[in-house]
C-alpha cells in the first residue's frame, strides 16, 4: 500500500466534527430512522420561479456554456452594484469594487491565500463560522481568538486587544448576523471595527452572509456604510441564504479595490468564475420585488425561530430570541460536552444538531439548531426531545 503524507496545512486543521456526524446520520438512515436534520445551515425554502426560469432560459444560449469571465459578467457586477445601493445604501463601483464568487466561502478562504503568509495573524471572534479560522490555517497563518460571550451579545471587546498584537495582525473577520449565535451587531460596534483596523493597518473582512435574514424588521447595516470603511474593508455577500440557492454556489465580494483585485488575481489562477447561467439567474434574484419573496422567507424563518425557542424554553432552557441568521444556539445540559450531546440526541431522537465545538473552542458547551425544517417538523422535533427526556436544568 502506498502512503502519502498530507501537507502540514491539512494536518494543522482541527478535526471536522461534521464528518463524524455524517457517519452517524448514515447509520441512522440505514436503520430506517426518520431524521430531522437541523445540522447544517442548508436552506430548504426553494428559490422563486423567476430565478429558476432565468436559469432555464439562459441555458438555451450557447454562449452561456463557454467559460465565464473570471471576475463576473459586466451585467452581473452592475446588478450587484444596484443591489448594494438599494439594500444597504452603499456605493460600489461595478468595475473595480466587485468580484463574483463561487459561493462566498470560497472567496473568504481564498482571501487568506492572497494575504496571509506563514506566521501572519488573523483576529477572529469566537464562536465563528469555521471558514473564518480554517482559511487562515490553510494559508499557514494563525487565527487569534477574540472571545465573545452571550452576556456581551457575542460582540468582541476590541479595547482589550493588546496594541502590540493588533499591530502584528493582518486581518480581522467579523460576521453579523452571526452564525452560529444569531447575534447582530450595532452601528457603534462597526464604527469601532473600522477605527481599529484603520489604526492598526488591518484588513477588515465583513462576512454578510445573513444580511437579509433578520427579524422584527431590524435590518442589519453594511460595514461599508461606515465612513472610511472602504479604505480597509471587503464585504462578502451570498445568494445562498437570501434566495434559497445554496447549491448554486453564487456569491460576491464588494469593497476595497486592492482587496478585490487580489481576490481576482487568486481566482485567475484557481478557477474560471461562475457559470454564466447562474449569474443570469442571480441578476433575476437581485431585481425581484422584495415583498414577493424575501419578506416571506424572513417571516417563515421568524415563525420557525419562535416555535423552536418557545419549545426549548418549555423544556427548561431560558433562551432569548435570536435577532438574525438561521440558527438557535443553546447550552447543553450538565454532564455532556457538545459532541456527546449531539450524538446522544441523534441516537435517541433522530434529530441532527451541530455541536458547538465545530465553531471553535469557545463554542464548546453549546449546540446549534438550524431553522431549515418546516414548522410541523420542528414541533415533531420538540416532541421527540420531550419524550426522550431531554431537558435543561
Ligand atoms: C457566516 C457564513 N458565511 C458564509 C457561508 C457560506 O455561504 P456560501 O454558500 O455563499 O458559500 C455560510 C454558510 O453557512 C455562513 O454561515
Amino acid at each position: 500500500m502506498f502512503k502519502f503524507q498530507e501537507a502540514e496545512r491539512l494536518l494543522k486543521l482541527p478535526i471536522y466534527v461534521f464528518a463524524q456526524l455524517d457517519r452517524v446520520k448514515a447509520e441512522l438512515v440505514a436503520k430506517g430512522v426518520d431524521l430531522i436534520d437541523l445540522g447544517m445551515g442548508n436552506p430548504d425554502i426553494p428559490p422563486p420561479r423567476e430565478i429558476t426560469k432565468a436559469l432555464i432560459d439562459s441555458l438555451g444560449n450557447p454562449e452561456n456554456h463557454r467559460y465565464p469571465s473570471f471576475e463576473g459578467a459586466p451585467e452581473f457586477k452592475n446588478a450587484v452594484s444596484g443591489w448594494c445601493k438599494r439594500q444597504y445604501g452603499i456605493n460600489v463601483d461595478h468595475e473595480h469594487e466587485v468580484v463574483t464568487l463561487i459561493g462566498s466561502k470560497e472567496g473568504i478562504v481564498h482571501l487568506a491565500f492572497a494575504y496571509i503568509d506563514p506566521g501572519d495573524l488573523t483576529l477572529v471572534p469566537m464562536p465563528a463560522y469555521p471558514a473564518h479560522f480554517r482559511g487562515t490555517i490553510l494559508a499557514g497563518g494563525e487565527p487569534v481568538v477574540l472571545p465573545t460571550t452571550e452576556r456581551q451579545g457575542y460582540l468582541p471587546d476590541l479595547k482589550i486587544i493588546d496594541p502590540a498584537l493588533a499591530d502584528r495582525a493582518k486581518m480581522m473577520i467579523i460576521s453579523y448576523p452571526s452564525n452560529p449565535t444569531g447575534a447582530v451587531a450595532t452601528k457603534e460596534f462597526y464604527g469601532e471595527c473600522v477605527a481599529f483596523c484603520r489604526k492598526h493597518n488591518i484588513i477588515l473582512v465583513h462576512d454578510f452572509a445573513y444580511a437579509e435574514i433578520y427579524f422584527e424588521g431590524r435590518k442589519p447595516i453594511s460595514m461599508l456604510s461606515l465612513p472610511g470603511a472602504k479604505d480597509v474593508c471587503i464585504e462578502y455577500h451570498t445568494t445562498s441564504k437570501t434566495f434559497g440557492m445554496p447549491g448554486w454556489r453564487c456569491g460576491f465580494a464588494v469593497g476595497n479595490r486592492q482587496l478585490i483585485e487580489s481576490l481576482r488575481k487568486i481566482k485567475t489562477n484557481l478557477d474560471y468564475g461562475l457559470f454564466t447561467a447562474v449569474q443570469k439567474a442571480a441578476i433575476a434574484a437581485m431585481t425581484l420585488d422584495e415583498s414577493q419573496y424575501i419578506d416571506k422567507v424572513r417571516a417563515t424563518y421568524q415563525r420557525r425561530r419562535d416555535i423552536l425557542v418557545d419549545g426549548l424554553n418549555g423544556l427548561g432552557w431560558q433562551l432569548a430570541r435570536p435577532k438574525g441568521s438561521l440558527y438557535v444556539w443553546f447550552p447543553v445540559p450538565a454532564g455532556f460536552d457538545s459532541t456527546e450531546f449531539t450524538m446522544k440526541v441523534a441516537e435517541k431522537t433522530g434529530i441532527i444538531l451541530a455541536p458547538g465545538i465545530s465553531f471553535g473552542e469557545l463554542g464548546e458547551g453549546y449546540v446549534r439548531a438550524a431553522l431549515v425544517a418546516p414548522e410541523d417538523r420542528l414541533r415533531d422535533a420538540l416532541d421527540r426531545l420531550k419524550k426522550a427526556g431531554f431537558r435543561y436544568a
